[in-house]
């Protein structure tokens, strides 16, 4: 199917790792220019440099988007590179639960989900509107339907991004511009990798053992160690240097049964959420409008 994306242009911020790759891949695939953006200017490069090879234009732009000025920054860069596609991707998560999470950690999911993609739509929008086309596409999570339990700051930001679309798409009614979400489930990327590793160190300190029995059951997955990083990037490894399978292989299996169960019976790709961002970019997803469209393998009210 054609999309009819060939010839439009887009940002999608966070887009020098994990799922805004992507994104922007497949946007390129498409047809799209895109305008790269993220802190790390080699890996930003880089992406600019596959995405050029499709054919389309490409070009970074950098900055940390909870400081001052910088998200303003970005959106009107975008405005002069002619992006009437917008994707609100960048969105960290940290783990805190309800005794943890203070004040400030409150504060820092809400700075790093909420405000970026506020300020960001609100600069970006007055082109959009003057054009008389324009989509705005967030990423959510799954943790807005089902709070994750270490993950409560989180949650509630990314449930503000999902509130956030519905208004918009009403404020934006009949303007040619569509606002809608895309929620995640567990997709296999440098920041989930990044969480697993965090857990496995801390099973390694010097918490006792009932301590880690603890961390492991929380975590759902039986031996906590059996997790982990590659240094490279590459994806998640075991501790012998295994690499997690791309297929549900047994490290995944472990995983999606005890930390994702989910009627799909594997993690998320990067993939699984770009083609569907692909299509809410698309002029052929004109109808569809201030949704919230989970991609989580059925995740969201699996028990
Ligand atoms: N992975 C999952 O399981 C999952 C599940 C549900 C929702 N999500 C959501 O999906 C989105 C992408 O996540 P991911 O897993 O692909 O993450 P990732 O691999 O860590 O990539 C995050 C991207 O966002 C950029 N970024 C992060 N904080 C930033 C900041 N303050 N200013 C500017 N750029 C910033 C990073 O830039 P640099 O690397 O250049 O610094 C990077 O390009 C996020 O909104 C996340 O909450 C992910």
């Amino acid at each position: 199917m054609d999309l009819r994306l060939a010839g439009h242009g887009a940002l999608v911020t966070g887009s020098s790792s994990g799922i805004g790759t992507a994104i922007a891949e497949t946007l390129a695939g498409e047809g799209c220019d895109i305008l790269v953006h993220g802190r790390n200017a080699a890996a930003a490069a880089a992406v600019a440099e596959r995405v050029t090879l499709r054919g389309v234009r490409s070009e970074v732009v950098l900055g940390d988007l909870t400081e001052p000025g910088v998200a303003e920054q970005v959106a009107l860069t975008a405005r002069d590179f002619g992006a009437r596609i917008l994707v609100n991707n960048a969105g960290p998560f940290a783990e805190h639960d309800w005794d943890s999470a203070r004040p400030a950690d409150w504060r820092a999911a809400f700075e790093g989900n909420v405000l970026p993609t506020v300020r960001v739509t609100q600069t970006l929008l007055p082109s959009l509107r003057a054009h008389g086309w324009g989509r705005v596409i967030t990423i959510g999570s799954r943790a807005v339907r089902t709070p994750l339990p270490r993950m409560v700051t989180y949650s509630a930001a990314k449930a503000a991004v999902v509130n956030m679309t519905t208004s918009l798409a009403r404020h934006l009614a009949g303007t040619g511009v569509t606002a809608n979400c895309v929620s995640p489930g567990v997709i296999s990327t440098p920041s989930l990798h990044r969480m697993f590793e965090e857990r496995a160190a801390a099973a390694d300190g010097p918490a006792d053992e009932a301590d880690e029995a603890d961390e492991a059951d929380e975590m759902g997955v039986t031996d906590a160690r059996d997790v982990t990083e590659s240094g490279g990037g590459r994806g998640p490894v075991t501790r012998s240097g295994a690499p997690v399978r791309s297929g549900p292989g047994p490290v995944e299996a472990e995983l999606v049964a005890a930390y994702a169960p989910n009627p799909t019976g594997r993690l998320g790709r990067p993939q699984d959420i770009a083609v569907a961002v692909a299509y809410l970019a698309s002029p052929l997803a004109g109808y569809v409008n201030g949704i919230e469209l989970r991609v989580d393998g059925g995740i969201t009210g699996t028990p």
